[in-house]
């Protein structure tokens, strides 16, 4: 949609926020995810400017900042703006001519929750900024420039997972993402699953938190596994065996980073074909045994999560339920029964809120669009 005041055109456009079924921290070691999008967005507004300045209000944070597009692959920042300055630097890497902009910022994804407001954000900077300047690009490739954007200015090792599922997703669908061939299935969610989402109230910051440490190990112990003789281009080459005839080596920390990747991105392709054949009840246990391996090999859930977790799962109705995301805090993932939809979900709220405090935000995933332009709808 184009409006127009004070005869500045603005055009406004918006990214949604993911929600990964199954396959976390798999996408940084080449392997499955199976995320979906859901209808909460980040809107941005953009008009054009005459000079190269760009000008971005954030009204969740009640903050203005601007740079000059010819600082921006070189200028320092940090915040929600090095966002914005890391899309911009990035598209015009790829030899986008961008132009000035002033861009108002409004977002309704929960900070630091798991459900990628970060991508979110660079999608819909990344797709306002190519559509004032009257520029194009795939959507796979403006996924990866933003992923970029993220690990060079925000300083976050990502995957591509985020980034691909906000760019590519399709409604309605989870998209099964090969990380390696960046092939992608996508597969329905049947009438027989609900999702829902509650948020722990623990907020995680990706650049400080144990992410990049995350990473880190498992590049490590993929060069331990190389020296040991295994021929692995990625933890996802490696099997169960290998892995734990290469025990001592690795040392424990490291051999259980391992194996939540090598059983994480086999449950991802359980979870499809328990999808594909309307099984909720394996889809549930798959989930379970994600958060699990989660918690205890790969170490990234927290007490709340936790809690959160256990009391979702102790309802009727729920088929199983799981932290999403990054993790160190955020949301959780339930499979549900739609007929219990509204059971489970005040059920949870108000257990876990006299667990806190505080009642916690929930959110009930609904099919939507990928990033673009907002037209219609
Ligand atoms: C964050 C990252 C993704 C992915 C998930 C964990 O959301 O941005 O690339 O690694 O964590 O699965």
């Amino acid at each position: 949609m184009t409006g127009s005041s004070d005869n500045v055109t603005t055009r406004r456009y918006a990214a949604p926020g993911r929600v990964n079924l199954i396959g976390e921290h798999t996408d940084y070691n080449d392997g499955f995810v199976l995320p979906t999008n859901t209808g909460l967005y980040t809107r941005v507004t953009a008009a054009a400017r005459d000079d190269r300045r760009i000008s971005a209000e954030a009204t969740v944070f009640g903050e203005t900042a601007a740079f000059e597009l010819d600082d921006a692959a070189t200028m320092q920042s940090s915040g929600w703006i090095a966002y914005v300055q890391g899309v911009a630097a990035m598209l015009m890497q790829d030899g986008a001519r961008l132009c000035g902009a002033t861009l108002r910022i409004e977002g309704e994804l929960p900070l630091g929750g798991g459900l990628s407001s970060s991508a979110s954000l660079e999608l819909a900077v990344a797709a306002a900024l190519l559509g004032i300047a009257g520029e194009e690009r795939p959507a796979p490739r403006i996924a990866a420039l933003c992923r970029d954007a993220e690990r060079r200015y925000a300083g976050v090792n990502c995957g591509i997972m985020d980034q691909y599922s906000i760019a590519c997703g399709k409604m309605g669908a989870a998209m099964l993402l090969d990380c390696r061939s960046m092939a992608t299935t996508f597969v329905a969610i049947p009438d027989s699953v609900a999702l829902l989402v509650i948020d722990s109230g623990v907020k995680h910051q990706l650049p400080d938190s144990g992410y990049n440490d995350r990473a880190s190990e498992c590049e490590s112990a993929l060069r331990t596994l190389n020296e040991a003789g295994i021929a692995a281009d990625s933890l996802r080459d490696v099997s169960p065996s290998e892995a734990d005839a290469c025990r001592d080596q690795l040392g424990d920390v490291l051999h259980r980073r391992v194996r939540h990747v090598i059983t994480e991105n086999q449950r991802v392709l359980d979870a499809v074909d328990a999808l594909q054949r309307n099984d909720p009840l394996r889809l549930g246990e798959l989930v379970n045994s994600s958060h699990r391996s989660l918690r205890d090999d790969y170490e990234v859930s927290c007490r709340e999560v936790d809690e959160l977790v256990t009391i979702a799962n102790s309802c009727e109705g729920v088929f199983g339920s799981r932290m999403v995301g990054a993790g160190f805090g955020g949301c959780v993932l339930v499979v549900t029964d739609p007929d219990r939809l509204d059971e489970v979900e005040s059920g949870i709220a108000s257990r876990y809120g006299e667990f806190r405090g505080e009642r916690p935000w929930t959110h009930r995933v609904t099919a939507t669009h990928a990033a673009g332009e907002i037209t219609d709808r």
